[in-house]
């Protein structure tokens, strides 16, 4: 079998920036509040005509620039978004088009909420692996302004806008070492996003995201703590050989919860949530990104990414980049 490594990464942010400020005009709420219980500053938000098509196309440019290929070296298109473009055709079939090939498998992932970034690294890594693809290109997405209820203070506090992307491709080197993923329907009902199909649709349900924020706060640590532990004892290794923790970006303290079970300091950790809310499953694209771009993380260390959403789904990757 064959390595698979990330070759390049991109990102898109909507210019327009949306701060704690601004929300107390809006809910009841303050910036103080949301600052110590979320970390969250400002978020970013899409304008009217972008969607998650056309931020995935711009972070999906960057990424292929940045790895060094044209649209005809991708082998295939995943876009993990919850908030797609239309139910289908799918976003990434969509994107396939607009950059101008087909042929190669493309597809959205579009239930695993913000554990949607790691299911889709680990089936593309899995057919980079195979050797049955030489490149993958690999995004988050997402237009969540579109599908929180702006009169709801718990939740429309949380979430941003923008889309990460990675190119994925076959490597001499081991790169993405394992992957791990997860779901437990039990806890269905803490986090959803109804969108009713084949039966008539309570516009009171439907279509804003719902969620008990404490009660999946404390399923997030346990869970978490766990998938480190059996990530890194898949790959006989502790927590002293991780250099990066790449956190999907959900809440400040959970991260600095995380960073604590693995001994990191946070200037250890990308950290992208001051600035950006909760962009589900853009986060980890997007920190990583950022942390690649900005030169803190370099070729060689060891990253530990995880993802945790609705579902309930998480999963995670042990990387040497
Ligand atoms: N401003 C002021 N007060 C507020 C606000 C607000 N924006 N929102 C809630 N409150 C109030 C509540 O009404 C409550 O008041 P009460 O005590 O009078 O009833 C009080 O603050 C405490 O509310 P909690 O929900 O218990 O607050 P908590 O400290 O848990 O923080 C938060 C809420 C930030 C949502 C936190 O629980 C969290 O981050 N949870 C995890 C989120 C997560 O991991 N999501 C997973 C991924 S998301 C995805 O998959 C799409």
């Amino acid at each position: 079998m064959a390595y698979s490594q990330i070759l390049g990464t991109g990102s898109y942010l909507p210019e327009k920036i949306l701060t704690n400020a601004d929300l107390e005009k809006i809910v009841d709420t303050s910036t103080e509040w949301i600052v110590e219980r979320t970390g969250i500053h400002q978020r970013h938000i899409a304008a009217e005509h972008e969607t998650a098509l056309t931020m995935a196309e711009k972070a999906a440019k960057q990424a292929m620039s940045d790895a060094n290929i044209t649209a005809n070296d991708i082998g295939m298109i995943i876009i993990a978004t919850t908030t797609p473009e239309k139910m289908f055709p799918s976003t990434a079939c969509l994107l396939q088009q607009r950059l101008g090939i087909s042929g190669c498998p493309a597809f959205d992932l579009n239930s695993t909420a913000c554990a949607g970034f790691m299911y889709a690294l680990s089936i593309a890594d899995l057919y980079v692996k195979q050797g049955i693809i030489k490149n993958a290109l690999v995004i988050g997405s997402e237009v969540m302004s579109r599908v929180v209820d702006w009169s709801d203070r718990a939740t429309c506090i949380l979430f941003g806008d923008g889309a990460g992307a990675v190119i994925i491709g076959a490597s001499q080197q081991p790169g993405i070492l394992s992957t791990h993923l997860h779901a437990d329907g039990t806890h269905k009902d803490v986090l959803s996003l109804t969108v009713s199909i084949g039966k008539p649709m309570d516009v009171e349900e439907a279509l804003y995201i719902k969620m008990t924020g404490n009660q999946l706060f404390k399923l997030a640590v346990n869970i978490l703590g766990d998938l480190f532990d059996e990530t890194l004892e898949a790959n006989s290794l502790t927590k002293a050989d991780i250099d990066w923790l790449v956190p999907h970006q959900a809440n400040i303290r959970i991260i600095q919860a995380m960073a604590k079970k693995l001994n990191l300091p946070l200037d250890r950790v990308a950290i992208t949530l001051e600035d950006q809310g909760n962009t589900s499953s853009a986060s980890i694209p997007l920190a990583l990104d950022k942390a690649i771009r900005d030169g803190r993380i370099k070729r060689g260390e060891m990253l530990l990414l995880e993802g945790f959403g609705g579902g309930l789904a998480w999963g995670s990757a042990l990387i040497r980049y």
